[in-house]
């Protein structure tokens, strides 16, 4: 495995729209697993092919809503198409090509996607709050779309103190 550079904002890639996946190889299984390193180096929540530079429909989503005592983990998705949502959910989004920059998103609460696994294997996954919106967010990416377009507003740095400030107070 390893790390692979995630693109910033600056770099076109990000805007374009990424190509079906066809073929479940070995090539495939070295972007997941380096991804997935990168992935859990970085911090996120997700990440998306096109963020490493690689024009294919492939992202990963961390599902961070688990039981206690379970450990978050992460749903390697393929060629995936959100196929149900309900609810709505509005909230501060970040995005890992966009160091520093978050912006108020609406998205729906909760959403199943359909996808395949590594092996072109098809499965249905729901996902809900954070893990909804990072299926949505992921899923963008795939075609292009980057989450400040579809900010309502960006939040001044001074703004993001508080939900921080909040998560220490809820962590203590
Ligand atoms: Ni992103």
């Amino acid at each position: 495995m390893a790390l692979r550079n995630i693109i910033t904002k600056e770099d076109p890639s990000l805007y374009k729209t990424s190509r079906v996946v066809e073929k479940f190889d070995a090539r495939l299984h070295t972007l997941l697993d380096d991804m997935k390193e990168t992935l859990l180096a970085s911090g996120g929540v997700g990440l998306a092919a096109p963020q490493v530079g690689v024009l294919k429909r492939v992202c990963l989503v961390m599902e961070t809503n688990v039981e206690e005592g379970q450990e978050e983990y992460v749903i390697e998705l393929i060629n995936p198409e959100i196929i149900e949502a309900e609810g709505e959910q509005e909230g501060p989004e970040g995005c890992l090509s966009f160091p520093e920059e978050y912006g108020i998103v609406r998205r729906p609460a909760k959403v199943t996607v359909k996808a395949q696994d590594r092996n072109g294997k098809f499965f249905e996954v729901t996902g809900e709050g954070l893990t909804a919106r990072c299926f949505c967010h992921e899923t963008d990416h795939l075609d292009g779309i980057v989450f400040t377009e579809l900010a309502e507003r960006m939040l001044d740095p001074s703004e993001l103190r508080a939900p921080e400030e909040k998560e220490e107070t809820e962590k203590a």
